[in-house]
């Protein structure tokens, strides 16, 4: 995962590039690290988080205008202080930072030791600088050519950044298979790993593709190559990304602040795509594509974690209404099973970074089969959404906080909109069914803002189980994801073990677990099979377990069986998924907060997973 970040420009490198690391903080935790070129190349790393650099740096020389800043998921080696980017080569000329994996390190390595290099780290990173070295100490050739010269033998996935103290005036950036954007500004260039740290400069960007080596010379042009050294000309775009949009705006985490923006959210998912009055329903991403989708013998989804349960909602919608065949797979298998593709599939890739290494080879394991491509990403611009035949953005705004909340309700509102427009087009569901649906779908912006009035309710729920070590969550039909959501939440942000279950299923195994010490979340809203969660819940009291009940406004059956209710408003059984999903991210992010853990910043995790 990791974050990079450079600068070469006009002003003082180190606080573009300290503040450009803490907008990527969100990749990658484990260790800090920059180098900057002035009298000579200095590099400041260690463990821990950009404060700890910075702390760490105090007091230190960091002058200078051409600078690389990288903050490390670690993939290779432990996260300590000498597998901290950047690295040197043995002559110490040469620092670089690095985003992905080279598979083939360890022959290059052997090879590279064999002709004397000497190697610091645990990484796979410190092999390509030592590769650049050599490539330069053989063949002398210019930092760019000799990057492009060393990548030619590497396997794996890159985006990477490289100085040079004896050509100072340069940053070589390359990538393949992690994403890489350059900032072109007014005498300054930025290169990071997505345009968090550049939007502040300048809108003016280029998205660089695989195989792609960009030199940034003071004074001069961008200039771009490919691997096999052929000229490119760059293709310079406006970003659309705003300030303000990255702060956390007076909440705590920004994790709560995505909870609580998503009545915002889910509308702008919306915004003009449907109309209740004339019944159109209309996403425009698609609509080149839209035959292949209506008349497809079977879609598949292709998806990571949260966008993978956003999926499996979407197969339930698209199943229910449109009656097309869906299958949905993790990425990360589908990818390496040998799977049946053809050309009449559309595979749709749900994803909100739009960057998730599986899910972007899922999607071209799709392509190579002929079939057709679909995304639906959050980040506009992300390598996911340039590689499909077409897609949906959700439009939920850039979301920062590791635990995914508000792109997972954008992702359900864009399949509830797809479901709709192609159970329109086909004729599955009867015409009044359809307009009823646009008339709730409407309403739910509003519904999700009276379901954060539960807030506090859960905040109280949530000081009695803080303490607890195993959740189980259950629910059946459309809030079956909505169980496995609700206990991913829990897991990840407060380290409490938690299942998710589809509530019948529990009476097979997970019911052993029972006692008087086991909380269990149900989502027991009234339509779908709400008789027979009744009796799950039943089988939960039989053996003392507590239970906390997301019911519908009004419930008298549940609420009486249950310890603890937390009502939300009533709407269509396909549109549940939405509105129970929202105390669910409360209670994880309470219970995280009560136990102190980094809400934002979860231990292990990064939000962008661009390694296998
Ligand atoms: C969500 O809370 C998780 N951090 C994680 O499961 C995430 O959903 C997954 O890595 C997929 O990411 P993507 O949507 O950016 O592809
Ligand atoms: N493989 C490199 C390391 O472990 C970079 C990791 C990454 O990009 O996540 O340091």
């Amino acid at each position: 995962m990791c974050g990079i970040v450079a600068y070469i420009g006009n002003k003082e490198a180190y606080p573009i590039l300290i503040k450009g690391l803490r907008r990527l903080e969100y990749r990658g935790y484990d260790s800090a690290g920059i180098s900057l070129v002035n009298a000579g190349l200095n590099v400041y790393k260690c463990k821990g988080k950009v404060s700890d650099l910075e702390a760490f740096a105090s007091g230190k020389d960091v002058s200078g205008v051409v600078g690389i800043g990288h903050t490390r998921w670690a993939t290779h080696g432990e996260p300590n202080d000498v597998n901290a980017h950047p690295h040197q080569s043995g002559n110490e000329h040469l620092a670089i930072i690095h985003n992905g994996i080279i598979e083939n390190y360890d022959s290059l390595k052997t090879e590279l030791k064999k002709r004397g290099h000497v190697f610091k780290s645990d990484t796979d990173t410190e092999v390509l600088v030592h590769l650049i070295e050599d490539v330069q100490a053989n063949e002398d050739l210019p930092l760019a050519e000799a990057v492009r010269v060393a990548l030619t033998q590497v396997v794996g996935a890159y985006a990477i950044a490289v100085l040079d103290r004896n050509d100072p005036n340069v940053i070589i950036g390359a990538k393949k298979g992690s994403p890489m954007v350059v900032g072109i500004g007014k005498g300054e260039f930025f290169l990071a790993s997505d345009a968090t740290p550049i939007v502040e400069y300048t809108k003016e960007v280029v998205y660089l593709e695989d195989e792609q080596i960009v030199e940034l010379r003071l004074g001069q042009e961008v200039r771009i190559k490919n691997i096999e050294n052929e000229t490119l000309t760059p293709y310079i775009q406006e970003l659309e990304l705003h300030l303000e949009a990255l702060e956390k705006g007076g909440y705590d985490h920004f994790m709560l602040k995505e909870i609580f923006e998503q009545p915002k959210s889910i509308a702008d998912s919306m915004r003009g795509r449907f109309h209740v009055e004339s019944g159109d329903v209309s996403l425009g991403g698609i609509i080149d594509y839209e035959q292949k989708l209506v008349s497809a013998k079977r879609i598949i989804i292709v998806a990571c974690g949260t966008s993978w349960h956003a999926g499996l909602v979407g197969e339930y919608l698209i199943e229910d209404l449109a009656r097309i065949p869906v299958e949905v797979e993790y990425a990360s298998e589908f990818r390496y099973r040998n799977p049946i593709i053809n050309e009449e599939d559309v595979v749709i890739a749900i994803s909100q970074s739009g960057e998730t290494a599986d899910t972007l080879a899922a999607l071209e394991l799709a392509k190579s089969k002929g079939a057709t491509t679909i995304g639906i990403c959050n980040v506009v611009g992300s390598s996911i959404s340039r590689v499909t035949d077409a897609g949906s953005y959700t439009h939920a705004g850039p979301e920062i906080g590791v635990a995914s909340t508000k792109a997972f309700t954008a992702q359900v509102t864009v399949l509830i909109l797809m479901a709709l427009r192609l159970a329109h087009k086909r004729g599955s569901i009867p015409e009044s069914r359809f307009h009823q649906m646009l008339a709730s779908l409407e309403k739910l912006p509003k519904q999700v803002e009276e379901t954060l009035k539960t807030a506090s309710l859960v905040e109280h729920i949530s000081k009695q189980y803080k303490d607890v070590r195993n959740f189980l969550y259950l629910g059946r039909g459309y809030n079956f994801p909505v169980a496995l959501e609700g206990a991913l939440k829990l897991k990840e942000i407060s380290y409490i073990h938690a299942e998710g279950y589809p509530a019948a299923e529990m009476k097979h195994g997970p019911i052993a677990l029972i006692d008087e010490e086991m909380p269990v979340v149900v989502i027991a809203t009234s339509k779908g099979n709400y008789e027979k969660v009744i009796s799950n819940i039943q089988e939960v009291k039989a053996r003392k377990g507590k239970i906390i009940a997301i019911v519908t406004e009004g419930d008298v059956t549940a609420a009486e069986l249950a310890d603890h209710v937390i009502e939300i408003p009533d709407t269509e059984e396909a549109l549940v998924p939405i509105l129970a999903s929202v105390p669910l991210q409360l209670l994880s992010y309470y219970i995280a907060v009560m136990r102190g853990c980094n809400v934002d910043q979860p231990r292990n995790l990064a939000k962008s997973v661009t390694v296998e």
